[in-house]
């Protein structure tokens, strides 16, 4: 990063440490300790600070506000602008940044009629650098990385991870390792992988065959590991929250809605919109609504459950939203947390209503990739049963763009959508086909169809 001047003085990481999350361990460790795991009990890890309030809620707020008119590169982006919120970092000049974030909320008329809710807002992660959520993430693990001095980072993906990872470590002139479940993943993400120069490795197996054997790999030789096991990821993560609050006046939705897969945004959500609350940066906590696809739901099947202390992993997770097909999430511990603090629910919807809701976002001229729609499809039902009421003032999050993976929205569109389990291939029969036509180089021709 260049031309850097620091302006505010209220950020230090004299608090800052990595914290177990369990809560009979609790152990700490530095945080320029390598480590991704608690050594003591194995529990997942925390960023963890003592804040300390130099500010008033309200001065913290304007300061945020006025970093808007900046031209510091800390300020243009969406994560770094809320630094006093991830006070993780010593020295902020060796921050690795695409000017991330910044996605806006868009209202979405045409969804909200489909979803049966007065208004539905989306903020749209997928306008990231490279097109999706997980540039929030980057910005500050590749910063950690750097700080560790990491000269090679490595990750488990089903795309958008290692796409952004490739693009971060790209500009911080690091080696990036990819690890993806081969022929799964979409074309899209593929190609920006190779493009910013990644080593990508398809893996004969899945996504959760790929992130076993890359948590393996760290452990054993200097790989830093980015997935979102990976707490600085979460803490980048949180500042989706904290800029949706913003741009929502911090007056709290009803209900964040997203996609779940790995869990990790929706743990992060969960500990940004508890640490807000407790710095009163706002007055309540917004409920979480996860949403998983039918196929590879094994956080829906455990909040179902009685007892919650075991994840039941789903061994052949399937469905046409590659981003989220995931057995085995790696997070639902913080994510079971994330539901505690903000009393969300979790749901699951059919790929023909992933199909589906992803055409009606388009409708909106919005457009996602197909993991992000699990959010319109997920309220759909969940005001139709009653957990979300019509009334309710509602933010979901676009997590991908609709770029990402062109052969979905082909296929959709032509009619040739297939989902195919344990072998079993089944058409969906989409309700808002959009065919092209073929018409002759005539221009009559071409107005009676026009007219037709
Ligand atoms: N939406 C998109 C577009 C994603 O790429 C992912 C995860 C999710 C939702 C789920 O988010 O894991 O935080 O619950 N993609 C990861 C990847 C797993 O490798 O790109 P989560």
């Amino acid at each position: 990063m260049t031309g850097f001047i620091e302006l505010s003085s209220s950020i230090s990481t004299a608090g800052a440490t990595l914290r177990c999350i369990e809560p009979e361990c609790l152990a700490e460790f530095p945080i320029d300790d390598k480590v991704y795991g608690c050594r003591r009990c194995g529990g997942l890890l925390d960023v963890s600070y003592k804040f300390s309030a130099r500010h008033s809620a309200a001065e913290q707020k304007s300061e945020f506000l006025a970093r808007k008119s900046s031209q510091n590169a800390l300020d243009l982006s969406g994560v770094w602008r809320f630094r006093e919120l991830l006070p993780f970092v010593d020295d902020l000049s060796k921050v690795v940044t695409l000017a991330e974030g910044n996605t806006p909320i868009y209202r979405a008329p045409r969804s909200a009629e489909y979803a049966g809710v007065d208004q539905l807002r989306f903020k749209h992660q997928g306008l990231n650098p490279t097109g999706s959520f997980k540039d929030n993430g980057m910005t500050t693990g590749v910063t950690q990385a750097a700080a560790l001095g990491a000269t090679a980072v490595a990750c488990a993906s089903t795309g958008n991870t290692s796409a952004s990872m490739a693009a971060y470590a790209a500009r911080a002139g690091m080696r990036a390792f990819v690890f993806i479940p081969a022929g799964e993943v979409a074309y899209g993400k593929l190609s920006q992988s190779l493009e910013y120069g990644a080593k990508v490795v398809e893996i004969e197996g899945n996504f959760d065959d790929a992130m076993r054997l890359v948590r393996e790999l760290a452990d054993e030789i200097d790989l830093y590991l980015l997935n979102s096991i990976n707490p600085f990821r979460l803490e980048g993560q949180k500042a989706i929250v904290i800029e949706m609050m913003e741009q929502c006046e911090w007056q709290a939705p009803d209900w964040i809605v997203l996609p779940g897969g790995n869990l990790g945004n929706t743990s992060a959500f969960g500990k940004g919109l508890h640490e807000m609350a407790e710095l009163k940066l706002i007055d309540r906590i917004p409920r979480l609504a996860v949403i998983q696809a039918e196929g590879a739901a094994p956080f829906y099947e455990l909040v179902a459950s009685s007892k919650k202390s075991t994840l039941h992993a789903v061994a052949r997770p399937s469905t046409l939203a590659t981003a989220i097909r995931i057995g085995n999430p790696i997070s639902w511990k913080k994510a079971l947390r994330a539901l505690e603090w903000t009393n969300g629910i979790v749901e699951r919807v059919t790929e023909e209503e992933i199909a589906d809701a992803k055409a009606v976002i388009g409708s909106d001229g919005i457009g996602c990739e197909p993991a992000s729609a699990t959010t319109l499809a997920g309220i759909k039902r969940l005001v139709s049963s009653g957990a979300i009421d019509s009334s309710a003032d509602i933010v979901a999050v676009l997590t991908g763009n609709l770029l990402k993976d062109p052969t979905y929205t082909i296929d959709y569109h032509t009619g040739s959508l297939e989902y195919d389990t344990d072998g079993v291939r089944r058409e969906i029969k989409g309700r808002f086909e959009n065919r092209s036509v073929r018409v002759a180089a005539d221009k009559e021709k071409i107005k009676l169809m026009i007219a037709s």
